[in-house]
């Protein structure tokens, strides 16, 4: 049977299509940066997080190897740190966000970067990302959890390295 030279050329044209959708795909699952929150923050008690050894008091720590660590609390409507006072961490370094409830099911979301989570009481939800400008990130909740779930707000703010005061333990 012989296949006409346009029909040959749309037959290729669609192969080629599918081959760089599936593309796409993999390098969005893979290629981006896009993973998963899994359950290596462990459990605590909702009642108090801080209580357990899979958490801190809330604040945000320097660890041995340079690494930043920041312990948020989740509360009807507050972030604590975060919504009273920001959470400074320092650009270009790597930066572990440790966050739980201590009520119900909250959102954490930092618009224009990978962080993104529900936050479960009882659960701690952990993200590692490296910011790689100065400036503001506002903090949204993004899981609806109460009256005043829209006021539910926070800011982290990305210092330079020589800015940020190292240990910080922050109770606002
Ligand atoms: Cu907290 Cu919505």
């Amino acid at each position: 049977m012989e296949i006409h030279r346009f029909e040959k050329l749309w037959l290729v044209g669609a192969l080629v299509l599918i081959v760089a959708f599936i593309g796409t795909i993999v390098y969005g699952a893979l290629g981006a940066g896009v993973a998963m929150v899994d359950d290596s923050g462990g459990t605590v008690d909702p009642d108090d997080p801080t209580a357990s050894d899979n958490f801190r008091e809330t604040g945000v720590y320097t660890t041995d190897d340079g690494d930043v660590e920041a312990y948020v609390i989740a509360r009807q409507y507050l972030f604590t740190p975060g919504t009273t006072n920001p959470i400074q961490v320092p650009v270009d370094t790597e930066v572990t966000f440790y966050v739980t409830s201590g009520d119900v099911t909250h959102g954490f979301h930092l618009p224009g970067t990978n962080v993104n989570t529900m936050i479960i009481p009882g659960q701690v939800s952990e993200i590692t990302v490296e910011f790689d400008e100065t400036g503001d990130h506002h903090i949204g909740c993004h899981e609806y959890c109460g009256v005043g779930h829209h006021n539910m707000r926070g800011t982290v703010d990305v210092v330079s390295q020589s800015t940020f005061d190292g240990d910080e333990v922050n109770d606002g």
